[in-house]
């Protein structure tokens, strides 16, 4: 179909959204768009006609409600039906009925992380540690013991806030009190828990930029407008500017180890942000899943935000993901009580009680020296595995094709492309046809960049898969900087 070709009137006519899913209906009723065809990308659909994004999203949901597509999240939107459509007997059409505020969410990226990828893929992608170095049989050990309690005690109901032990135990390792403390099923539902609570549609949210994908799409999925703090120069003047600017709801950051720049915010620029914060009385929140993973002998990371506020406006996320497992769902907030509170209200409307299980083994976990060994041995192998990646970038690619800075903690590599014209996402696109994958840079950031960056995570894969991925990509941009160009960006068809 040509989709330059399609006219829309902008006079005070039908809306423009019912007009472009008529001549889309009609396409497909007169064979211009055969079923199984996938539709161009609701952003590029929009750039050729001149329309806004919102419009094109309209019209592929007035074809869904009437049966003639369907969208598929990290796929696309594809043709399904002719003109028997609408006869009886067609499936029915859900993305017709989603309400405004579940649509909101657009981009794929963190689905894309946790999806399928084909079977002989080295994966730089998902942000996970050492998982072979994981200590099964300890952790069977504790398993039993917990459940040999008997299943009234391992598998009933737990408070809504979490098992008081575990809450004891994770507030002693941070100075607060059990009720200062809500168990939660990963950092990913704490920040879910505090944007529910804080943040109204309209309302602005200061980030880092680039800063975690996750709380890019938790923040834009509320309505907020989003505003990104250049995390890499940490300048807390602009910082202070966007306070004044947009007085904002809430600031976001993941001072440590930060994902994915690896960065961390010196102690100087803390004491500035939260003096800042306090200044404009905007609450912070502190994501910290990376804190314990600095490099085995490197010198411990600045006080949290947390211990340096002295007014009780930080709310501080924590989660196991990182140092034992994301499979054991398994975080936390540490905030005032009455906050704690407040989240557990809204965490219970659609998570009473989490995963008894893996808070009672967590809890075990803690008491015994499990979790500290566990954390000291992968800081050792994190390293061992950041050496190798920085071995095999310098020895597979072509010199200057990429740059980076050594991470000192944390799992990430952020790396800038320097190849003519070179695209990430277009990368990743191509890096998934030859068994790569990674994170393209844009999804980091809420208001726009991050086209010639990339996030390799070192840590989940032993050397020898790091060296095979690196090769895989490392002929990729060597195809793009001997002038083959596939991956420009200038040179994307359409559809
Ligand atoms: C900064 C940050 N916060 C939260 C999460 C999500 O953690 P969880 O698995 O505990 O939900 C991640 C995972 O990558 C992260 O990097």
């Amino acid at each position: 179909m040509d989709y330059a070709g399609v006219k829309l009137d902008r006079s005070d006519g039908p809306s423009l959204y019912d007009q472009l899913a008529e001549a889309l209906a009609s396409a497909v009723a007169g064979g211009g768009l055969a079923v199984g065809e996938r539709l161009p990308s609701e952003r590029e659909l929009a750039g050729v006609l001149g329309v806004s994004r919102t419009t094109v999203v309209a019209a592929y949901r007035e074809l869904e409600a009437r049966g003639l597509a369907r969208g598929h999240v990290g796929r696309g939107t594809f043709v399904v039906g002719g003109a028997e459509a609408d006869d009886e007997g067609a499936p029915f059409a859900w993305r017709g009925k989603l309400a405004s505020g579940a649509g909101r969410l657009s981009d794929p990226a963190l689905r894309a992380l946790v999806g399928e990828t084909r079977p002989d893929t080295v994966s730089f992608a998902p942000g996970m540690p050492a998982l072979d170095r994981f200590p099964v049989d300890a952790f069977r050990r504790l398993t039993d013991r917990v459940l040999r309690r008997g299943a009234e005690a391992s598998l009933g109901l737990l408070p809504t806030e979490g098992h008081p032990g575990l809450r004891e135990a994770i507030g002693a390792r941070s100075g607060a009190g059990r009720e200062e403390v809500l168990v939660v099923s990963g950092a990913q539902q704490g920040l879910d828990l505090v944007t529910r609570c804080l943040v109204d549609p309209g309302d602005w949210v200061v980030m880092d930029r680039p800063g975690y994908l996750g709380a890019v799409q938790t923040f834009l999925s509320a309505g907020a407008n989003v505003v990104g703090w250049d995390f890499e120069k940490a300048d807390t003047g602009e910082l202070g500017d966007l306070l004044l600017r947009h007085r904002p709801k809430l600031i976001y950051t993941n001072p440590t180890f930060q994902n994915p720049t690896g960065l961390t915010l010196p102690l100087p620029k803390r004491r500035e942000v939260l003096r800042l914060a306090r200044r404009h009385r905007v609450p912070v929140v502190e994501d910290e899943p990376y804190r314990e993973l600095g490099f085995a002998g490197s010198s411990p990371p600045p006080p949290t935000l947390r211990d340096l506020d002295e007014s009780g406006l930080v709310v501080h996320l924590g989660t196991f993901s990182k140092t034992l497992a994301a499979g054991l769902r398994l975080g936390w907030v540490l905030a005032p009580e009455a906050v704690v509170e407040q989240l557990a209200l809204v965490k219970a409307r659609s998570d009473l009680f989490g995963n008894a299980v893996s808070q009672l083994v967590a809890t075990e976990a803690l008491a015994t020296d499990l979790f500290d060994a566990h954390v000291a041995s992968i800081r050792e192998e994190h390293e061992r595995r950041h050496r190798a990646l920085a071995h095999s970038l310098e020895r597979l690619l072509v010199p200057g094709a990429l740059s980076w800075r050594a991470a000192e903690g944390g799992l990430y590599l952020w790396c800038r492309l320097s190849g003519p014209g070179l695209d990430s996402s277009r990368l990743q696109e191509e890096a998934a046809r030859v068994g790569v994958s990674f994170v393209a840079g844009r999804p980091f950031y809420a208001d726009g960049g991050g086209d010639r960056r990339i996030r390799l995570c070192y840590t989940s894969l032993p050397p020898a898969d790091i060296e095979r991925g690196i090769g895989r990509l490392a002929g990729l941009l060597g195809e793009a900087n001997g002038q083959t160009v596939p991956l420009a960006s200038a040179s994307r068809p359409l559809v």
